[in-house]
């Protein structure tokens, strides 16, 4: 498992290279360094998804990927590549405060949660970051667009989200490359092992998860 937590962690440096503004790119990689044993053993949401150690890096990992495909997808979109990537990798840092380590024994438990908690993950991860681009020269309303990345990043407010609703298209990006990995990974993890017709849960909303019933199904996703 820590093999395969190094690749995914090395792959997120090989995404960090692709940045190439030269700070944003420092941070970044400086963030990695010294949040390497958090992102290598925290899971990404108790109770939601990824709950697995290392299940925010591998979380991370996969929006940063959704992210560029989505970019992709939309080439006359000029967004700002530096900025995608850049918010994509740090857009959950802030859950390195805001969770314990993932205990195997242990169903989540909200009261294992630290008390930074209080906080929220966007607020705790804005302050990292701005933290970090504190000891850089910047443009200051370029650095509040930085943090806009991860400030904004849940698209609303509530119990888990953003501290300011999404002002530019980069984070709208982020915000749906992270949707895609909250809401596939947790569904496949409960259909994969599911038996016909028995009520699984994901997070607080419990309903039926069913595979195809289609005789041509096939598994591999090969048509
Ligand atoms: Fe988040
Ligand atoms: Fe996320």
């Amino acid at each position: 498992m820590n093999e395969e937590l190094n690749e995914v962690y090395h792959k997120c440096i090989e995404y960090s290279n692709k940045i190439k503004n030269p700070i944003l790119r420092e941070v970044v990689q400086t963030i990695y360094e010294d949040y390497k044993e958090e992102l290598m053993n925290k899971p990404a949401t108790p109770g939601s998804h990824h709950y697995f150690k290392g299940g925010l890096l591998c979380h991370i990992y996969s929006v940063t990927r959704n992210a560029i495909a989505i970019c992709n997808l939309y080439p006359n979109l000029e967004v700002d590549m530096d900025l995608v990537i850049f918010g994509a990798l740090t857009h959950d840092i802030g859950k390195t405060n805001d969770f314990n380590d993932f205990i195997e024994s242990e169903n989540y438990n909200p009261n294992a949660s630290n008390s930074f908690a209080l906080l929220g993950h966007s607020y705790e991860g804005a302050h990292i970051v701005e933290n970090y681009l504190a000891k850089y020269q910047i443009d200051e309303q370029f650095k509040n667009q930085v943090v806009h990345m991860i400030g904004s990043h849940m698209n609303e407010y509530s119990e888990w989200g953003a501290l300011v609703l999404p002002k530019m298209l980069e984070v709208i990006i982020i915000n749906f490359a992270d949707n895609i990995d909250a809401h596939i990974e947790p569904a496949h993890e409960i259909i994969r092992n599911a038996k016909a017709g028995e009520l699984y849960k994901i997070g607080n909303a419990p309903r039926p998860y069913y595979k195809s019933l289609n005789p041509n199904y096939n598994k591999n996703n090969q048509n």
